[in-house]
């Protein structure tokens, strides 16, 4: 699929790949463009880091609310950083029953370190958000900007991961309404939390068993949700770019997130070779080489060297796009500046776009 049809068709763009090859900034230079064509995208990131907000100069501004970066035409940009409590606790307010059980789940100990600190909880509430703003009728595109993790894949593979940990036979027993206390817990559950309490410390056991006894009656919710933003990862609305930059190293880590996502029925669209090597044309090159013993050469040099880089580095994307048949590519020049604001982004974005 071409760049213009993902941005003028889909409802989800996630831009995956792996550490510090631009994800960030393509993500809001993606989100940028969508709007130049009159779609009301919003850029979500789920990084930690403030980068996203640095990227577009809008350090201090951008939070879990979503904000109107630019307006184009009937186009719009917003941007968003996902808050992971906070999401969690909308969630916890949406699936209780009552205000006495979301008061129970939000002061409970166990539940605000799991919701707050667990790298797991991230990547699910990540997707989980993405489900509620694909949902909002405020935009008409979602570009999700992923963080950079040891495992790429943990975005994709955590709601799946949480819908069959709720539907476990021993999390179920865990919650059963018999469950009231623990003198309750059935003899053959009890070598198993004894075991568990051995190693987490019994206060904080009596936490996790009180805030899955609270929970009780939510799970369907959750799980429900689960499923559903596993299902749109892999549905025909949402598109995945791979940012990649034409390194041998990087490539190679590109290939193994690309297997990684294939094992999760998910096919990549598109892939944005980032930061290629700059071409000054084949004639300059071939006159730079009839110059470089030149004793004066040193430009004919430097030109000669990035000519050989930038073959270098084509040769590595080509091999590489070989093992992606059904996706397209598309090449970013390396610029000769950090992109810190919307006018870095707006010259990304135009360089995405250019034919
Ligand atoms: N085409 C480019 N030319 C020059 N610099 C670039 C280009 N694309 C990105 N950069 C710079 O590279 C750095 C990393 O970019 P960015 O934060 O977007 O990457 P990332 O993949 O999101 O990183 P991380 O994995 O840490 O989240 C930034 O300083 C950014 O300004
Ligand atoms: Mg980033």
């Amino acid at each position: 699929m071409s760049l213009e049809q993902i941005l003028r068709t889909q409802s989800v763009v996630v831009c995956c790949g792996t550490g510090g090859v631009g994800k960030t900034s393509i993500a809001a230079a993606l989100a940028l463009s969508a709007a130049q064509i009159g779609r009301r995208a919003i850029v979500i990131t789920i990084d930690p880091a403030r980068r996203l907000a640095d990227a577009i100069g809008l350090r201090d501004e951008i939070g879990n609310e979503p904000v109107l970066v630019k307006q184009i035409g009937d186009g719009q940009m917003w941007a968003t950083m996902l808050d992971v409590g906070e999401t969690f606790d909308s969630l916890v307010t949406q699936f209780a029953s009552d205000a006495e059980q979301v008061t129970e789940i939000l002061n409970n100990t166990f539940y605000r370190n799991v919701s707050r600190s667990l790298s797991g909880t991230r990547d699910y509430i990540a997707a989980e958000r993405l489900l509620a703003l694909q949902g909002d009728d405020r935009f008409d595109l979602v570009i999700v900007d992923t963080p950079p993790t040891r495992s790429a894949l943990a975005f994709v593979e955590a709601p799946e991961r949480l819908a069959r940990f709720l539907e476990h036979r021993l999390f179920r027993l865990l919650i059963s309404p018999t469950l009231t206390g623990m003198k309750l817990i059935s003899t053959a559950l009890q070598p198993v939390v004894r075991t568990a309490g051995k190693i987490v410390g019994a206060a904080a056991l009596d936490d996790a068993i009180a805030f899955l006894q609270a929970f009780a009656g939510m799970e369907d919710g959750f799980r429900q949700r689960a499923r559903q933003s596993a299902t749109l990862l892999r549905g025909p609305v949402t598109s995945f770019v791979l940012v990649a930059s034409a390194r041998a190293d990087t490539l190679e880590e590109a290939s193994y997130f690309a297997d990684g996502l294939q094992r999760n029925n998910i096919a990549i669209d598109l892939v944005i070779a980032n930061r290629m090597p700059p071409r000054f044309g084949d004639t300059a090159a071939k006159v730079a080489l009839t110059h470089v013993q030149d004793p004066d050469g040193d430009l004919w040099r430097n030109l000669a060297q990035l000519h050989s880089e930038a073959e270098q580095a084509d040769a590595q994307l080509a091999q590489f796009m070989l093992g992606l048949t059904s996706a397209s590519c598309i090449r970013v020049a390396e610029r000769s500046a950090d992109i810190i604001d919307l006018d870095g982004i707006t010259d990304l974005a135009a360089s995405l776009l250019a034919p």
